[in-house]
């Protein structure tokens, strides 16, 4: 047998174009005149509008929008948001009247994942385009609803898929469809959060699958659109299983929330949220209006969602993939390879590795019979990878360009988290779940690209 040898290493960007495709973008192009700003509301002013739709897209895209309004059910933290990203906008706790009152274009919905649905649908019935963030939804009813309602109004739905957007994410696309490795047969897809980041779900409404939906729909909703791009094609079947088996009731003390712990000087997740200036401005000094606690105990005995999940996924094209999600890692990161008939790609990060600083992400391609190739794609600057500002240059900056057809549409958003109520409904009845009767939209063998 021949043996792999490592050629040559170099540093690639990741950005050439490999196929061509446009984009309308909704958001620019909504009835407005090219030369009027588009009017933004929000709805759902935590630390994720706070971080990424806020302050930033109005400094940075200053000629294209402006903010018009700001909803949210507490009070308190809707008015520290509107000091914190320094905007001088009406603010509302009642939705409908906002959406009345300022009329908005667009629509950024960043609430509670389970009530994504009541703000999309009545935001378009309103007459808004919509940037949802994902999950664009929990369950199959609703999304169901979300694409009628689409549908019947005309408006259209982005679901910002930040992860798509990595420069090393992109590397992968492109290699896949270059043909290095021949067709692409399966998938082996581990994703591993640490028990700082993985802890934090527990800690908060995400412990909760009424709220979230569970982690295979709140988290792994991610991963499975970047399967669902990377694979080029619709899910159809999953099979999975889960267990609580770490947080929650596995352990053998616990308390509300950290602050007045007794166990403080005993727990590993002890977690000070005194120490987080913008928490405490956002959750602590507004628990008196809805009692929400930023610093919840991990082992709650109300945690109702899945530790540890693992699902057989099958694409309408013969794709299989084997993918698995832990949330107690000692470090944070993923690994992934790609089997083709002509070879494999090998691909992983690990997030602030200790042992090795480095400023780029590795790719390794080997072919069968053939050599290897170790490929260096350097890390972008802005939050995940690099990917949150390439994402929002495509929604806010009128670029139209979308060579990786990494644009997300509805039915994007529909198909990563159907993997995930698939995988949810499959864990709790043991039976493999197809995505054909989850709603109207049908798998095809190739993948229908945003337009
Ligand atoms: N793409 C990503 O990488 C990424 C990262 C973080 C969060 N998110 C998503 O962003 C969304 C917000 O997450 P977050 O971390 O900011 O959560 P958060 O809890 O900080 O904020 C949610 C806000 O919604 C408000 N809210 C809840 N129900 C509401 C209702 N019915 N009407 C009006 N307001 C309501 C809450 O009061 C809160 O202020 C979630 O859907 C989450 O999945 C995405």
């Amino acid at each position: 047998m021949k043996k792999n040898n490592i050629t040559r290493r170099k540093f690639i960007a990741a950005s050439s174009a490999i196929a061509g495709g446009l984009i309308v973008n909704p958001i620019l192009s909504n009835a407005s005149p090219a030369d009027k700003k588009n009017r933004i509301a929000i709805v759902g002013t935590g630390s994720r509008a706070l971080g990424m739709w806020s302050k930033d897209v109005a400094q940075t895209y200053n000629d294209k929008v402006e903010y018009v309004g700001l909803c949210d059910v507490n009070p308190g933290r809707l008015e520290t948001f509107k000091k914190l990203a320094g905007f001088n906008c009406p603010t509302f706790t009642d939705f409908e009247k906002m959406m009345k009152e300022v009329k908005p274009d667009t629509l950024v919905v960043t609430t509670v994942d389970a009530t994504h649905h009541e703000f999309i649908i009545r935001g378009m019935e309103l007459g808004a385009n919509i940037i949802t963030e994902k999950p664009m939804t929990t369950d199959e009813q609703k999304c169901e609803a979300i694409l009628q309602a689409e549908k019947k109004t005309g408006k259209k739905v982005i679901v910002t898929f930040n992860y798509r957007y990595s420069p090393h994410r992109a590397k992968i696309y492109e290699l896949l469809r270059s043909g290095e490795i021949g067709d692409l047969t399966s998938v082996d897809f581990h994703w591993y959060l640490d028990t700082s980041h993985g802890a934090d779900y527990f800690r908060r409404w995400h412990r909760l699958r009424e709220k979230s939906g569970s982690l295979w729909v709140h988290k792994a909703s991610h991963h499975f659109d970047l399967l669902n791009w990377w694979v080029e094609s619709d899910p159809s079947e999953v099979y999975a299983s889960g267990s609580l088996q770490f947080y929650g009731k596995n352990n053998p003390f616990r308390s509300t929330n950290c602050r007045p712990c007794p166990h403080k000087g005993q727990c590993k997740f002890y977690f000070d949220v005194m120490t987080r200036k913008q928490y405490v401005d956002l959750y602590v000094n507004n628990e008196q209006h809805d009692g929400y606690l930023r610093d919840g105990c991990v082992f709650k005995e109300d945690v109702n969602i899945f530790d540890k999940m693992a699902a057989t996924i099958k694409y309408a094209n013969g794709v299989q993939v084997a993918y698995s999600l832990t949330t107690y890692s000692p470090y944070e990161g993923y690994r992934i390879a790609f089997n083709g008939t002509k070879g494999r790609i090998d691909a992983w990060i690990e997030e602030s590795n200790p042992i090795e600083e480095k400023n780029y992400d590795e790719i390794m391609v080997t072919k069968n019979f053939g050599t290897r190739e170790f490929i260096r794609v350097p890390h972008g600057t802005s939050g995940h990878g690099g990917g949150d500002r390439l994402l929002k240059d495509k929604i806010f900056a009128g670029v139209t360009d979308d060579p990786l057809h990494q644009a997300a549409n509805i039915r994007d958003g529909a198909f990563a988290i159907l993997v995930g109520v698939a995988a949810r409904k499959s864990c709790d009845s043991g039976n493999m779940v197809k995505i054909s009767d989850l709603t109207t939209l049908k798998p095809g063998e190739t993948r229908q690209f945003a337009s």
